[in-house]
């Protein structure tokens, strides 16, 4: 499984890229809003990620309500970089814009999914990536992986080659709050976990790893002082 990072914030995304194990970007209107971006520097803010992470998927929302707000915000947000993908919220109009954009060429995330029956949906309609949110049923005591676990198997035992412009659907397990949703994402074979710097680091940091590295230098140092 791959790793994206779940933010907009300009250092932490190039504090996890210096890791080296990052595959791409998922930004979103509550994340833009936290960097205290105006609005007339979303579009220069999308493209200097797009830039920072050259060759990787960064995805940009599309906040527009209609069809035609959202494939014109979409063309646009496309056409800053190669790699920006476009994301749309899973409702009918998003559904509409994502057929109209993948048949134009165009990489779409399709973002907010809460089911199944979502996902099959959108990966119709020519979504090149699906998000499922695994975060927000836990925030209300529901089974966010139990969703996912359905997402992927519904998406990944059909063939997608004639739905979207690479011929595959993607699924990024997304609004990730604890490492145990990364290793469950992965053994129920999500394709992505889209992951913010907090998680990350949980992910990165054990508690027996840390311990292990401070005694392998007091060791050393007894080494070095002889
Ligand atoms: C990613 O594409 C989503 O927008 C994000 O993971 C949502 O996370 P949240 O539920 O923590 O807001």
């Amino acid at each position: 499984m791959k790793f994206f990072i779940d933010t907009a914030n300009l250092d932490e995304i190039a504090e996890a890229k210096s890791w080296g194990c990052l595959a791409g970007v998922t930004t979103n209107p509550s994340l833009y809003a936290k960097t205290g971006g105006k609005l007339e520097d979303f579009e220069p803010h999308m493209l200097k990620i797009a830039e920072l992470c050259e060759g990787l998927p960064v995805s940009a929302e599309s906040t527009a309500m209609t069809v035609e707000g959202m494939v014109e915000e979409g063309r646009r947000l496309s056409a800053l970089a190669p790699n920006i993908v476009v994301k749309l919220p899973m409702c009918e109009a998003g559904l509409a814009a994502c057929r109209a954009l993948a048949n134009e060429g165009v990489r779409v995330n399709m973002t907010l999914v809460f089911s199944a029956t979502q996902a099959l949906l959108a990966a119709n309609a020519g979504a090149r990536y699906i998000s499922p949110f695994v975060g927000r049923y836990d925030d209300i005591a529901l089974d966010g992986l139990s969703q996912l676990a359905d997402v992927v198997a519904c998406i990944k035992n059909y063939d997608w080659s004639d739905k979207n412009p690479d011929g595959r659907v993607e699924i990024i397990a997304a609004s990730i709050r604890t490492p145990n949703h990364v290793t469950q994402a992965a053994l129920m074979g999500a394709d992505i976990a889209t992951v913010p710097m907090k998680a990350l680091k949980k992910c990165l940091h054990h508690p027996l790893t840390d311990a292990g590295l401070a005694s392998f230098a007091a060791d050393w140092a007894r080494v070095t002082s002889n």
